[in-house]
């Protein structure tokens, strides 16, 4: 599988309304030029119309209530109309029960979406490949937002992360948390993650588009 590069835009004033769907554009013109898969999840309200300027877009949260009498729920069916692929899940700044994890992973299934469930360490990643997602994301919080990677400061996070996944099934790991520049992506890949999830350098870039070139690049060598 070729890596893939994913794209958490979070709550970033940077991230909302127009400049949001810019920087969806841009993953979708790099993505284009690389041959590189990058997926970008926008804020919820800006998901329908940014996946107007970008082929593949996920949410940053699902619940698994179904659709009906469920006030302020985003539903499975409600993201896909608006044009997702998929969603992450579970990510440390969103964390739900394990149960929720199950129902909603299987909740996506159903609707025909992918899932990237996201994980804190090794042993929640190979505790939660039972679920199988689409894809599992190692994110140790301490580094999340540091600037620092987990690639270059915790190699062994995503080594041991990936090892156990592999010990459960096939889910594709993909590692993030700090990545900032092309090196930290070639590091992880080199490591084992099928490919990084990132948010603030390429949020907080002065040239997103340069950044996402250069680390995609280094991507499309493997
Ligand atoms: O989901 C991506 C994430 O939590 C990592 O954030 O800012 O360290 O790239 P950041």
């Amino acid at each position: 599988m070729k890596p893939i590069i994913a794209l958490n835009l979070k709550a970033y004033p940077e991230s909302l309304g127009k400049r949001g769907l810019e920087l969806c554009q841009i993953a979708a013109e790099v993505s284009l030029l690389s041959g590189v898969r990058i997926i970008a999840a926008p804020q919820a309200v800006d998901l329908r119309e940014a996946a107007l300027a970008c082929p593949d877009v996920f949410a940053q949260h699902v619940d698994s209530a179904p659709q009906g009498a469920c006030t302020g729920m985003l539903t499975a069916e409600a993201i896909r109309d608006a044009g997702a692929k998929g969603s992450l899940l579970n990510h440390s700044e969103h964390r739900l029960p394990e149960n929720e994890i199950a129902k909603t992973i299987a909740r996506l299934k159903e609707a025909g979406l992918e899932s990237m469930l996201c994980a804190k360490d090794a042993e929640e990643s190979g505790r939660l490949a039972k679920y199988e997602p689409t894809f599992i994301a190692v994110e140790p919080p301490e580094l999340i937002g540091s600037g620092i990677s987990v690639s270059t400061a915790k190699p062994e996070v995503v080594r041991s992360s990936v090892e156990a996944v592999a010990s459960v099934n096939s889910t594709p790991v993909l590692c993030g948390a700090g990545v900032s520049n092309a090196e930290d992506v070639r590091k992880a890949i080199e490591l084992g993650a099928a490919g990084v999830l990132l948010a603030s350098a390429f949020v907080k870039a002065k040239d997103p588009k340069a950044l996402l070139a250069s680390m995609a690049e280094a991507a499309a060598r493997f």
